[in-house]
């Protein structure tokens, strides 16, 4: 399936009256809503990740009925200027423009947080571009340090987010 299909499929549940479901898909299933959203028009291949095929990562799906709507991966993997190797760095959110604001990235980042737990994480973190520091910060994540950008992948600024564990 392509971008505009996904989209013209994502449109068939504009109203809400679908079977959702979220469950554990393999590293290739997040590649096409990585590759059309994150952002747009990068090389396929900036869309697979260091770590995307380790045993412990986690890599969840939201279905509407049978469509993939909505990705996100977390890998264990230290912030860049530590090597607490009980952090866990959450990547790849993306939900479908259609499927947004609906809940469901809230509830892949909480099952998320869940399984870093589980794992006995201490801390998750995330790369967020500024436009998305709110969206974390709803989740409970807060700034760490300062902004820097990442030229290979857009011009947005970006900033690290944490996310302590009980
Ligand atoms: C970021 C993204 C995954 C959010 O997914 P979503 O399903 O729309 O998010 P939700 O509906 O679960 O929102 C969760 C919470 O964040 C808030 N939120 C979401 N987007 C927001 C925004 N742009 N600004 C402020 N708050 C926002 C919601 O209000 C909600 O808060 P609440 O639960 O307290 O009401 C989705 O917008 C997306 O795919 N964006 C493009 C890709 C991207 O930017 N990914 C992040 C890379 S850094």
């Amino acid at each position: 399936m392509d971008r505009m299909e996904a989209i013209q499929a994502a449109n068939l549940f504009a109203w809400g009256t679908n079977a959702m479901d979220i469950r554990r898909i393999v590293a290739s299933d997040t590649v096409m809503l990585r590759n059309a959203v994150l952002p747009p028009g990068l090389p396929p291949d900036r869309s697979i990740y260091p770590g995307d095929d380790a045993r412990d990562t986690l890599h969840l799906g939201v279905f509407l009925d049978t469509t993939l709507v909505a990705v996100a991966t977390l890998c264990r993997e230290p912030l860049p200027d530590n090597n607490i190797t009980t952090s866990w760095r959450l990547r790849g959110m993306a939900a479908l423009p259609e499927c947004r604001g609906r809940g469901f990235g809230r509830q892949l980042v909480e099952r998320c947080l869940r399984y870093a737990v589980d794992q006995e994480g201490t801390l998750v973190w995330c790369t967020s571009r500024i436009s998305t520091v709110p969206f974390y910060r709803a989740l409970g994540f807060r700034e760490y340090g300062d902004a820097f950008s990442l030229p290979q992948y857009s011009d947005a600024l970006y900033v690290h987010m944490q996310h302590p564990l009980p």
